[in-house]
């Protein structure tokens, strides 16, 4: 039986992840939203595209729950995109209430699925929906760091000259101001990107990794970025369906690791069919733990505001 992709939110980050997990012919794709119209039109499009592909994924569009019965993973994308000047902070109370409307639907029609949260601010969405859904919280992962380190390293290939397959980063924390690029554990084909380049470059790539975000906001000016953080949301995805075990940076909800308790914060995860399958705890230097600290702090004043 081929695996089944919901995905909440048919704007530009939904309906390009469902191009790339059709397009790499990982289930069959549910395209849903409130809007009446857009997820149709957009999943018939993108069935129309499969011969071309030659990909046997049956994608659909809906505003019906209904229709997404017994999805493996439901990821979700539902909220309003920041616009130039604002933080993905700014979009709290809003997303959080439009998070309580799709978690209840999606769960109930798909109580065993795998969720992953991508609506923004991340990390307190992914918190939300992990207290709302009832869920294991193996089973509740917020999308952020596989896009973080994936800037990070496009910017350390761009710099080195180097191909991006050999460039290996890892971004902790929460998808925000405070997140936490991780130099001595970015790598060029297993080298230190710290033995690579002097601190100044270090330093300038990883303050414009933190800034990825806002980078793109301010040219595209109506929204936010879209074609990388869905194909971090198709790799998770991928790993999860696949059982690839993958060791990949993910919002998880943490219980004591990295001296954090009960808060959704970005860590190195093991993604396989069971979702979260480990919390991996990497060394960290002080200054390190103290930058994850704080990043956490930021993650919690968001929790506070929403009570979740
Ligand atoms: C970004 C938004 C989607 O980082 O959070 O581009």
């Amino acid at each position: 039986m081929r695996n089944k992709v919901t995905i909440v939110g048919s704007g530009n980050v939904g309906a390009t992840a469902a191009h790339w997990i059709a397009s790499k012919e990982l289930g069959d794709v549910v395209l849903i939203d409130i809007v009446e119209g857009v997820p149709q039109g957009k999943g018939l499009d993108l069935l129309e595209a499969m011969p071309i592909e030659k990909r046997d994924s049956h994608v659909i569009g809906t505003n019906d729950y209904a229709d997404t019965a017994n999805s493996d993973i439901v990821v979700i994308t539902a909220g309003i995109p920041r616009k130039p000047g604002m933080s993905r902070d700014d979009l709290l109370n809003t997303n959080h209430k439009i998070m309580k409307d799709v978690v209840s639907k999606a769960v109930q029609y798909s109580p065993k699925c795998i969720l992953i949260i991508v609506s923004n601010p991340l990390d307190a969405m992914a918190q939300a929906a992990y207290k709302m859904s009832g869920l294991p919280r193996e089973r509740v992962i917020g999308m952020a760091g596989v896009l973080d380190s994936a800037r990070f390293r496009a910017f350390i290939a761009e710099e080195l000259k180097v191909s991006v397959e050999n460039v290996t980063a890892f971004v902790l924390g929460g998808h925000g101001d405070t997140m936490v690029p991780l130099p001595r554990y970015s790598t060029v084909a297993g080298i230190p990107i710290t033995e690579l380049m002097d601190k100044a470059t270090v330093d300038r790539l990883v303050q414009r990794t933190r800034d990825g975000g806002a980078e793109i906001v301010k040219y595209l000016k109506t929204g936010s970025a879209y074609y990388a953080p869905s194909s971090a949301v198709a790799e998770m995805v991928e790993a999860i369906l696949k059982d690839k075990k993958k060791i990949l940076p993910c919002a998880a909800y943490l219980e004591g690791e990295y001296g954090i308790k009960g808060l959704y914060v970005g860590v190195p995860v093991k993604l396989g069919s069971k979702g979260i399958e480990k919390i991996i705890e990497i060394k960290l230097t002080s200054d390190e733990q103290a930058a994850l600290n704080k990043s956490a702090e930021a993650v919690k004043e968001l929790v506070a505001v929403i009570g979740v």
